[in-house]
């Protein structure tokens, strides 16, 4: 694997990866690896010949009293592991050649990033649209691999690839889990061990609510419900737990469309997200 930090020498490590023909497939990360990026890597060669990971914590899309300073930096052991699960390119570039001095361009995705964590982040979707754009014009890849964990940063590239004709595919990876439910993330490394215990109130309390409104319950009180189970079981602070529908992401009152439901909440300094499909049920 050829670790690669300028766009010159990028470019032509691709150039040289693509003379046999072969797709190349992105797997963009920040970084602090864990098995949900692995198996981005595997879905990414299960599409594509040649598989190019970025590692780069994206400055721009932290905001000025989040954890941009803290957020895990494992780049040698993480380049460990993209060799051994065999990606040709990790591209690791510093701030300075992702955004170099006099850069003023933002890309901004209107609708789908306001609500939801664009809501409680704010200029956090601008920062993701920006550095995907630039890793995709960097990279240039067939086929660009992201994980359903981050639901409305998935939707939001969606949308962004079509209204800009980027012609390449997008392909979204359900969420990877610990054998007891909760969503891999790397910001779970921020967790105490008692944090670790109580933050499954978050996907139990997901599951709860999901079970209720496909069983009839009215939307608005399994909502209330999953808030309070997690604010009783060591959560802090509920930011949102909202039924959404699974493309537009268009708030929902009645379970009549395929929806999602997804919720952030905050467990001592630590914000979690996760979100679940929910199917009307036929009756
Ligand atoms: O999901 C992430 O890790 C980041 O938001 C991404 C897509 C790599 C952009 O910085």
């Amino acid at each position: 694997m050829q670790t690669l930090r300028d766009i010159p020498a990028l470019r032509a490590a691709l150039a040289a990866l693509r003379a046999d023909g072969r797709p190349v497939a992105l797997v963009p990360t920040m970084g602090a690896l864990h098995d949900g990026h692995m198996a981005l890597i595997e879905e990414a060669k299960r599409h594509a010949g040649h598989v190019v990971a970025s590692i780069f914590v994206n400055p721009k899309q932290f905001g000025p009293n989040e954890d941009l300073d803290a957020y895990p930096r494992r780049e040698a052991s993480d380049s460990q592991m993209l060799a051994d699960a065999g990606v040709a390119i990790l591209w690791a570039p510093k701030v300075e050649v992702m955004y170099p001095a006099g850069f003023a361009t933002n890309v901004s995705v209107s609708g789908i990033s306001e609500g939801l964590d664009g809501a409680a982040r704010p200029g956090h979707f601008d920062g993701v649209a920006t550095v995907v754009s630039k890793l995709f014009n960097q990279v240039r890849p067939d086929v660009a691999v992201f994980g359903e964990k981050d639901y409305q940063q998935l939707a939001v590239i969606r949308r962004m690839v079509a209204d800009l004709d980027m012609g390449l595919e997008i392909i979204g990876l359900p969420t990877q889990r610990a054998e007891d439910g909760l969503a891999l993330s790397s910001r779970n490394a921020y967790l105490s061990p008692q944090e670790r215990k109580d933050a499954l109130a978050l996907p139990r309390a997901l599951g709860e609510a999901a079970r209720q409104m496909t069983s009839g319950a009215a939307v608005g009180e399994a909502l209330h419900a999953a808030a309070a189970t997690m604010l009783a079981h060591g959560f802090a602070s509920v930011d949102y737990v909202r039924l959404c529908d699974a493309a537009t992401l268009e708030e929902m009152t009645i379970l009549d469309r395929p929806a999602r439901l997804l919720a952030a909440a905050r467990i001592g300094t630590t914000r979690l997200i996760d979100n679940i499909a929910v199917h009307p049920v036929a009756r």
